[in-house]
C-alpha cells in the first residue's frame, strides 16, 4: 500500500511512474506502468532496469533477506523427524543501485525494534541511500496491512525527524517533497540553484504557466490585467515549487500570480 501511494503521488505530480509489485490484491494505478513481480530476483532485475532511466528510486518493498537455496517443481513427501530447508541471500537491491548511484535520490524503508534512528542512518549511509523512512512494528497503526503510516524521516548524515501519524498517502506527499526538494538544487557556494532535473521541471512549470496565462488573460484582461487566479494545480502548492514559482513571478513582473 504504501509503494502504491507513493506511485500515485508521483503520477499526479505529472512523472513518468514505474511501479514494481510483489503479488498483491491491489488493482494497478491508472497512468502507472505497473511491473508484476514473484520473487526477489524478478524484483531485482525489473528494479535495476526502472531505475535506469529514473530521477528517484523509492524502495518500499521489506524484501526478504533470504530465499531458498533449492526450489522444486514437485511436491516433497514427507519424511519423519525435523527437516532442514536451507537458505540462500538475496541480493541487497537498494544497496546495488547505491553502488551505482549516479545522480539519482534514493529513498529506503526501513523497520526497527530497537536504536531506529541509529540503524537507519547506518542503513542509508552503508547503502548509500539519501533517506530512509523508519517505522516500528511495535506501534500501534504503523505499516503493515493498514492505510495509515508513522515513519521518522533518517537522513544518511544522520538528522532525523519524527512524522505524525497520517495516511500513506499524505507520508508519500512528504517524501516526495524531500526527495524533489534534493534532486532539484545544488550548492552554489552559499546559493542554492537549480541542477539538470530542477531546470528541466521549472521548464514544464513556465511552460504550464504561460499556456494558463494565455487562456486566463482574454477572460481576465477586462477585469483585472495584472492578476491570475490558478487553481486546479495541487501540485505546484507543493513547497519544492515555491520558490519555482517565486523565481518565475519575477521575471514576469507585471503579473501577481495566485494559487488555489
Ligand atoms: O531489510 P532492510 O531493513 O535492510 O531494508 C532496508 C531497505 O533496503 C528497504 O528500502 C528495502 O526495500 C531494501 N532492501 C533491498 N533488498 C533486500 C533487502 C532490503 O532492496 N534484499
Amino acid at each position: 500500500k504504501m509503494g502504491f501511494a507513493v506511485a500515485e503521488e508521483a503520477r499526479d505530480r505529472g512523472a513518468d511512474v514505474t511501479l514494481v509489485t510483489g503479488p498483491v490484491s491491489l488493482a494497478d494505478p491508472a497512468g502507472v506502468k505497473v511491473v508484476r513481480i514473484d520473487s526477489a530476483l524478478q524484483l531485482r532485475d525489473a528494479v535495476v532496469g526502472a531505475a535506469e532511466a529514473a530521477d528517484i528510486v523509492v524502495m518500499t518493498a521489506a524484501v526478504a533477506d533470504y530465499r531458498a537455496a533449492e526450489q522444486s517443481t514437485e511436491k516433497q513427501a514427507k519424511v519423519a523427524g525435523n527437516v532442514t530447508i536451507h537458505l540462500t541471500p538475496n541480493p541487497d537491491i537498494l544497496a546495488e543501485l547505491g553502488r551505482n548511484k549516479g545522480k539519482r535520490v534514493l529513498v529506503g524503508f526501513a523497520m526497527e525494534t530497537h536504536a531506529g534512528v541509529e540503524r537507519a542512518a547506518g542503513k542509508a549511509q552503508r547503502k548509500n541511500a539519501d533517506f530512509i523512512l523508519l517505522n516500528y512494528p511495535t506501534r500501534e497503526g504503523t505499516a503493515f496491512g493498514g492505510d495509515d503510516n508513522q515513519v521518522t524521516l533518517v537522513r544518511a548524515d544522520g538528522s532525523y525527524e519524527d512524522w505524525p501519524r497520517t495516511t500513506k498517502r499524505e507520508v508519500a506527499r512528504k517524501l516526495l517533497d524531500e526527495a524533489l526538494g534534493m534532486s532539484l538544487t545544488v550548492k552554489d557556494g552559499q546559493r542554492l540553484r537549480l541542477n539538470a532535473i530542477g531546470q528541466r521541471f521549472h521548464a514544464r512549470c513556465s511552460t504550464a504557466f504561460e499556456e494558463l496565462r494565455a487562456a486566463a488573460a482574454e477572460v481576465e484582461r477586462s477585469k483585472n490585467p495584472n492578476n491570475l487566479y490558478v487553481s486546479g494545480l495541487p501540485s505546484l502548492m507543493n513547497k519544492w515549487l515555491g520558490p519555482l514559482i517565486y523565481e518565475w513571478q519575477h521575471e514576469h513582473d507585471d503579473l501577481d500570480i495566485y494559487l488555489d
